[in-house]
């Protein structure tokens, strides 16, 4: 990783942590265990990968500066979002994430059920204040959101994720669940960031395509791999979790090698479909190759 962008990476992880503390009631505020718990879920941890992707995302239009602040931190709730309820007993019962115990172990499941809700309206809430977005526009970027995080998204892939246990899934299945899952929210982060911007043309919507979906794939890809591969301590959460709860997986499914064949692919598509962009995509060239060589 060079220093241009490690350095670019820590100002936007320590901007996106300010930020999203700012968006949030403070703890004190009634209900307060609500809020302290909606604060313990959301910062103080994360890779904020997502709130990366729609910065890197945003420089190619030159975006100002306070939308992509409400962008970033939109999506970044909606993944902790995903996150709390994703280790809850009824789906992946897991005690540990980003390196402390989940919302439901700290708290209790009924307020990691809150948490989850909560956050997922203060997403909207927050990004429906970009005001200086024309209102056509901000609408569509609402819209994208509320997609990438439903049925037809996130909410659909974790469906999907849950009525697999013990089943084999074909790799088309296999592919389909991931890019749901967890793709969905990271091409939602790579053109809100754009769109932030300005309108799209349809090819450079076609371009962002190409690349969010290789990423979002080898994000999921690469999840997977470090699952089966890394130490709890590394990773900030259980290591070993799929293999353990009869997961379909690219691991379980393609084998390791080959996972990790898969994702050098995707990275190498990715930077291809990024070309018509130039010098301007360099952050999100450095991210493909970021998300594909990540140790955690
Ligand atoms: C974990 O996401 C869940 C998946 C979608 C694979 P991240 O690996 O981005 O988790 P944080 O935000 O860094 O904790
Ligand atoms: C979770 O996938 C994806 C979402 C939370 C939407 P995983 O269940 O593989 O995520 P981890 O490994 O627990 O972070
Ligand atoms: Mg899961
Ligand atoms: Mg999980
Ligand atoms: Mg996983």
């Amino acid at each position: 990783m060079n220093a241009a962008f490690e350095d670019w990476m820590k100002t936007v992880q320590a901007g996106s942590e300010n930020d999203l503390s700012g968006y949030l009631p403070d703890a004190e505020v009634i209900p307060a265990k609500l809020h302290e718990a909606m604060r313990y879920a959301l910062l103080g941890g994360g890779k904020r990968v997502r709130p990366l992707l729609v910065y890197a995302a945003g420089a190619l239009f030159g975006a100002d500066a306070a939308t992509l602040s409400r962008a970033a931190a939109a999506v970044e709730m909606i993944h902790a979002y995903s996150l709390v309820h994703d280790d809850m007993p009824c789906m992946d019962d897991d005690e540990l994430r980003r390196g402390k115990p989940t919302v439901h172990v700290a708290y209790d499941e009924a307020t990691a059920l809150l948490v989850g809700d909560a956050l997922q309206s203060q997403a909207f809430l927050v990004l429906s204040e970009a005001t200086t977005v024309p209102p056509a526009r901000l609408v569509a970027m609402l819209r994208l959101l509320a997609h990438a995080s439903g049925s037809a998204g996130m909410c659909g892939g974790q469906a999907i994720d849950l009525d697999s246990i013990g089943i084999s899934l074909t790799l088309e299945q296999l592919e389909q669940m991931h890019q749901l899952k967890t793709g969905a929210l990271l091409r939602a982060s790579v053109v809100l960031g754009a769109l932030a911007g300005k309108d799209l043309s349809e090819q450079e919507l076609n371009a962002l395509n190409v690349y969010a979906r290789a990423i979002g794939l080898a994000f999921q890809v690469v999840d997977d791999v470090l699952d089966a591969t890394a130490d709890s301590a590394t990773l900030g959460k259980t290591a070993g979790k799929d293999a353990a709860d009869n997961k379909p997986t690219y691991v379980s499914i393609l084998g390791l090698e080959p996972s990790r064949a898969l994702a050098e692919k995707l990275r190498l598509d990715a930077h291809a479909a990024l070309a018509p962009f130039g010098e301007k995509a360099l952050r999100l060239r450095e991210l493909a190759d970021l998300i594909v060589q990540r140790k955690a």
